[in-house]
């Protein structure tokens, strides 16, 4: 007790201010130290590399986990425009000179309202070639195609190789007229008197 008061009594001696007012001025001061510090940064770790995520590394905002590619096999046109990114638990293909690439890791290209969407699910050879966004050159048509254009088509086809795994390859759409024709015939039989012209 009597340390406590000869400090207090010391310390009014040398700051001529009462031990509440000098202990609520230090406060205050210790108060504004830190603010002030925290504006800044030190020299050494102002030279630091930020750290970046391997995800916003990738460039990708896509809060799903990366998912494995799965092998297709041989699928039809009309097969491959149900992996056009309208369902969100199926990858995201597209296809090049009848090979099917898996390009989900490029969702903001092709997924939904990303600027390449319209090739999304279908064959994009022509377009690729002609630089073409026209739906009527989104296919697997080759004809009429210059030198020039059939080069510019294989080193899109390059990039996409280097790029995405391939997950299968197009087949004519035969298989599904047969299937159609089918489906046809069983329509009939189910239902003779609802005969459709289809040819209309
Ligand atoms: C004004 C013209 C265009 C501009 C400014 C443009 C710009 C770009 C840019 C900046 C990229 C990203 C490249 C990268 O990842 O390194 C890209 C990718 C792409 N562009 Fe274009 N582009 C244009 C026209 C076209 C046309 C005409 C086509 C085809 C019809 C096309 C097809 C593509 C495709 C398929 C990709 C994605 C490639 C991938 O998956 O990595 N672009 N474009």
């Amino acid at each position: 007790m009597g340390l406590y008061t000869s400090v207090m009594e010391v310390l009014t001696f040398y700051t001529g201010l009462s031990p509440a007012a000098f202990f609520t001025i230090l406060a205050m001061m210790v108060v504004v130290y830190r603010t002030v510090t925290a504006m800044f940064v030190s020299p050494e770790d102002y030279n630091k590399p930020p750290v970046v995520s391997a995800r916003a590394q990738s460039g990708f905002d896509d809060p799903e986990p990366p998912r494995q590619p799965v092998q297709l096999g041989q699928v039809t046109d009309r097969e491959l425009r149900a992996y056009d990114g309208s369902d969100p638990n199926k990858p995201l293909l597209m296809a090049i000179k009848g090979q099917i690439y898996d390009v989900s890791t490029g969702r903001n290209f092709y997924g939904p309202g990303g600027p390449y969407a319209m090739f999304a699910g279908k064959e994009c050879s022509r377009a690729l070639a002609l630089l073409s966004f026209k739906p009527e050159d989104i296919n697997g048509n080759l004809e009429g195609l210059g030198e020039s254009e059939l080069t510019i088509l294989e080193d899109w086809e390059f990039k996409f190789i280097e790029k995405y795994p391939k997950v299968g390859q197009l087949i004519p759409e035969q298989r599904t007229l047969q299937n159609e024709l089918k489906e046809q015939v069983q329509d009939n039989l189910e239902n003779p008197n609802e005969c459709k012209d289809e040819t209309k």
